[in-house]
């Protein structure tokens, strides 16, 4: 079926239930889908109890009530209908909205499910919380001011990264949100923190792409604020999105030269970006990779609550905690980054690998390993191996790699759902970002399998689908 059709059939299974559970994923795709889906039902008049949880699996699903409520998945689910089945779950009583490749039920129950990833190139780039804006949407077009949060979810989830943008219906998303001017669609430079950092340190900060002379500098970045009159003196604290039209348009033209005089490419150095102007100036919720950072760092260090309620509007004392979660997030990814890089990786051949034992939070390692594989080997994926602090006798693993990398035929989804079945664990993702659980004890050959298995794609070369 197409999207229409999946989709209205989702807003009438909605439309004609009395409750509703809503199972969703701590990061910021999992809590914006959550948050969206949970406004557009509340605002039928039907009850909706939020679960979130790190990940699907046998454990975590005895957090999903066995009771009349229709159980609705949001950013997780489509990998994990087995779970589902097990729990004696009738395609009745579950609505999947998704963007994980579908792994279907093994006795056949066919769960309705809209997925981003069944209707073709337009929704491909489209994550979960755009799903749910979909399905919102079609429930009642006033929601469409819940677009901002559509918008966060799939920034979030790195659906602009590679196309600096948003493309598809994630963009029209976007658009929709510029309609009633709760989102301002402009074109910048393609660096994180253009609302809340000072200028000097942003540019400084910046490795996709590298601007020669500044990433890594941030007196040199100084300095060349100074020349460029953006600063008056080397401890200003401007952020980018501060500055007029004018200064904005010199300091891409400068870094621009800088680079083509390096005989580098300027093609990632401009990205289209998203500002919500009704948001306070210089907070991490004026732009959605802020604002998607601010709500994983609430959802992946327990408490997405706090990243929801951020969501439905606080601006008091739970968006307070939001800030200090997210000082505290920055603080340890930056530091999980050094580990790796301090520690080092080992190269296994076809990837390289880390375990980070129980150093470090098991929902966080996904993220310092997309961080770190910037400085590290881009050309081969990354895994890290950690401890799950509840569950002594299981291993997690992350593994990320580049658009570039996919296009030599690697698939890390489909390398570590076949490995982790091997080793009786679950794995699941994205082609470029994917995840296992693994017992515990078997992380060398589990790694050898991986290698074998990525060694297998880069020989076949054509993307696996
Ligand atoms: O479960 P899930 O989709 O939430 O994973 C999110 C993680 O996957 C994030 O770390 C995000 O950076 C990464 N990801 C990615 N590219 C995609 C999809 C997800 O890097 N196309
Ligand atoms: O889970 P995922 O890999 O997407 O997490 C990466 C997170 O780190 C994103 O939410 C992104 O906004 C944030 N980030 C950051 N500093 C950067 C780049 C990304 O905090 N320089
Ligand atoms: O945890 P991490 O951010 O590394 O996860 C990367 C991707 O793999 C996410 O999309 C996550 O939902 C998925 N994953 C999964 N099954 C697991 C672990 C992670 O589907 N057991």
């Amino acid at each position: 079926m197409g999207f229409i059709e999946d989709i209205s059939a989702a807003a009438e299974i909605i439309r004609n239930t009395h409750a509703v559970t809503l199972i969703s994923h701590i990061d910021a795709d999992g809590i914006t889908s959550e948050a969206i889906a949970a406004q557009a039902v509340a605002r039928l008049g039907i009850p909706v109890t939020p679960v979130f949880v790190r990940q699907l699996e046998p454990l975590t699903m005895r957090h999903v009530p066995d009771d009349d409520t229709l159980k609705v998945f949001t950013d997780l689910g489509a990998g994990q209908q087995n779970l589902m089945e097990e729990a004696g779950m009738k395609a009745d009583d579950v609505l999947i909205l998704d963007h994980h490749i579908n792994q279907p039920a093994p006795n056949g129950t066919i769960y309705p499910q809209v997925n981003a990833q069944f209707y073709g190139p337009e929704y491909a780039k489209c994550s979960a919380a755009g799903v749910a804006y979909m399905l919102a949407r079609k429930l009642d077009p006033d929601n469409a001011d819940l677009a901002e949060l559509a918008v966060v979810g799939n920034v979030g989830d790195m659906m602009a990264r590679e196309t600096c943008g948003l493309t598809g219906i994630a963009r029209w998303i976007a658009e929709d949100g510029a309609q009633t001017g709760r989102v301002r669609i402009a074109k910048g430079i393609n660096c994180y923190g253009l609302s809340t950092r000072p200028l000097h340190l942003c540019l400084a900060n910046s490795d996709d792409p590298i601007l020669p002379g500044l990433s890594g500098d941030p007196k040199a970045a100084a300095d060349l604020l100074m020349r460029l009159g953006i600063y008056q003196k080397s401890s200003d604290q401007r952020v980018w999105e501060s500055l007029e039209a004018e200064e904005a348009k010199i300091l891409a033209s400068v870094i621009a030269e800088q680079m083509i005089a390096n005989g580098e490419s300027t093609e990632r150095l401009f990205a289209e970006l998203y500002f919500f102007p009704h948001e306070t100036e210089l907070s991490p919720l004026r732009n959605a990779s802020e604002y998607a950072t601010m709500l994983n760092a609430c959802g992946r260090w327990a408490k997405p609550k706090i990243g929801e309620a951020v969501c439905f509007g606080d601006r008091g004392t739970q968006y307070r905690e939001a800030e200090h979660m997210l000082r505290h997030h920055r603080t340890i990814i930056r530091e999980l980054c050094e580990h790796i890089l301090s520690t080092g990786v080992a190269d296994a051949g076809h990837l390289q690998w880390i375990h980070t034992r129980d150093t470090y939070p098991d929902t966080i390692v996904g993220i310092g390993a997309g961080m770190a594989l910037s400085k590290l080997d881009p050309s081969k994926p990354i895994m890290v191996l950690c401890y799950v602090s509840d569950e002594p006798d299981l291993v997690k693993i992350s593994m990320r790699t580049y658009e570039k990398v996919l296009r030599r035929g690697v698939d890390l989804q489909a390398a570590l759902v076949a490995a982790a079945a091997e080793f009786d664990g679950a794995g699941g993702g994205h082609n470029i970002a994917a995840g296992a659980y693994i017992p515990k004890g078997c992380e060398d050959d589990f790694i050898r399998r991986v290698n074998e298995l990525i060694a297998g794609q880069f020989a076949t070369g054509a993307p696996h689908r």
